[in-house]
């Protein structure tokens, strides 16, 4: 009994306060071109996700299901993807970042540029894109090139066993590619000739098509990035971070 006591103290004892490692470069909260640095080590780092933080891979990133609902418009589309992974996020190069915390602000901002993410997995299409009625399923392959992303976090502070950390309230994310390759096997179930045509339509009008499930895209990538920016923030205190 005694030594399961000991056990369960040990494990509980690990789930608190790591370090960071240390290859991460810790910056002063002002020193913006050491924040990019930074930003692009931990990416590094996190690459293969980190056990001991509970941080998964991020590249690729493996989401078990993602669902997008049907929203009007030109691509009327209710969108499931099960399972899916994003590939070549890793490869981002950080080109500014920021962080806000005078005057009571927790803001921290950053652009990135991802030359080439493949979004790999199965799908599941039943609506309308264009002026196609859709009801496909199966392999798809969705890859962008040269993405910028706009993110914005803002933040707040928050203690963690009698420690300062920080936490992300709200993420927001702003996505442009350059251009986009769809594959989608068999979005018209059963019939191949409309198929490739719906698919051809798609990859001529690639951006079109794009802006009109931008926001999407948007939304549902902040939510992943913010729940790996809390994994991060709440197992690494803000001192650890940040040099004042
Ligand atoms: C996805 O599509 C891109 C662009 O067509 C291609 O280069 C890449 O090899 C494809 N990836 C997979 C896993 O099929
Ligand atoms: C991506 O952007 C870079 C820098 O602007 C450019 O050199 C490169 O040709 C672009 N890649 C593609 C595939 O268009």
């Amino acid at each position: 009994m005694r030594s399961l006591l000991f056990v369960s103290c040990l494990l509980l004892a690990q789930t608190k306060a790591i370090d960071p490692p240390s290859e991460l470069l810790i910056c002063k909260m002002h020193d913006t071109d050491c924040i990019a640095k930074s930003i692009k080590s931990a990416l590094l780092l996190l690459q293969n996700g980190r056990k001991d933080l509970g941080i998964p891979p991020i590249d690729p990133i493996h989401l078990a299901n993602m669902h997008i609902p049907g929203s009007g418009g030109q691509v009327d589309l209710e969108q499931t993807y099960e399972p899916i992974d994003v590939f070549g996020l890793s490869a981002s190069s950080i080109l500014d970042g920021s962080v806000d915390m005078d005057n009571g602000n927790c803001e921290i901002t950053m652009n990135s540029l991802s030359p080439h993410v493949e979004i790999i997995g199965q799908y599941k299409f039943t609506g309308k894109l264009l002026l196609f009625q859709i009801n496909g399923f199966g392999r798809c392959n969705v890859t962008l090139i040269n993405l910028s992303s706009k993110h914005t976090m803002k933040c707040e502070h928050v203690d963690v066993d009698g420690e300062e950390h920080l936490r992300v309230t709200d993420y927001k994310l702003d996505m442009q590619p350059e251009s986009i390759m769809y594959e989608f096997e068999n979005m018209v179930d059963g019939n191949r000739a409309i198929s490739d045509e719906v698919l051809k339509v798609m990859n001529e009008n690639n951006l079109d098509i794009y802006a009109e499930i931008k926001k999407d895209y948007d939304r549902t990538f902040a939510e992943i990035f913010y729940h790996i920016t809390n994994k991060i923030f709440n197992n690494i205190p803000k001192k650890k971070l940040f040099l004042e």
